[in-house]
């Protein structure tokens, strides 16, 4: 076997780490993840939005337990056209591209929310709205 085979695994290995700095920074799901999401939803979502199981909505539904719910289903909450036809539940990664534009993912909703350009915020939303309320 030439020296060159022996050396190419390393190298290939050696450029995956220079490329690694390049890949957007992912909030995990952890404890860190969560308490993240729980402090972007404070901000971002909260004066819309309850996260609470039980607690009444605001000018959006209640999210506790949104994800793997079907879009547009809390009863008792006047949701659009758009968002009832949508249906389908809700997971993490389309949640998190809903937020990212939210008129775009929905045409019609009537969720007046421009969308959060972070994208470590979205994905740590996502986090915190998947953990039981
Ligand atoms: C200014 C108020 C407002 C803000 C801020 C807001 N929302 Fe909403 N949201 C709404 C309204 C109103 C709806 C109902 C949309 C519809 O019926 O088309 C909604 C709907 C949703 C839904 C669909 C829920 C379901 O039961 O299908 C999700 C998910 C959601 N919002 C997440 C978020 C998150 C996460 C944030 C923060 C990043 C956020 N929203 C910020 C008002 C808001």
């Amino acid at each position: 076997m030439p020296p060159n085979n022996k050396i190419r695994p390393f190298l290939a290995a050696a450029s995956l780490l220079f490329l690694l700095p390049a890949l957007p920074v992912l909030a995990d799901c952890g404890q860190a993840g969560v308490e993240r999401g729980a402090n972007a939803f404070a901000a971002e979502c909260s004066v819309c939005h309850a996260a609470s199981k039980g607690a009444a909505p605001g000018m959006g539904p209640n999210l506790a337990g949104v994800i793997g719910r079907a879009a547009g289903s809390q009863p008792g909450f006047a949701y659009s056209q758009a968002m009832k036809a949508r249906a389908q539940p809700w997971q993490q990664d389309s949640l998190q591209a809903f937020i990212a534009q939210p008129q775009a993912q929905v045409p019609g909703t009537y969720m007046p929310y421009a969308g959060l350009a972070d994208a470590t915020d979205r994905q740590a939303i996502a986090c915190f709205l998947a953990q039981p309320h």
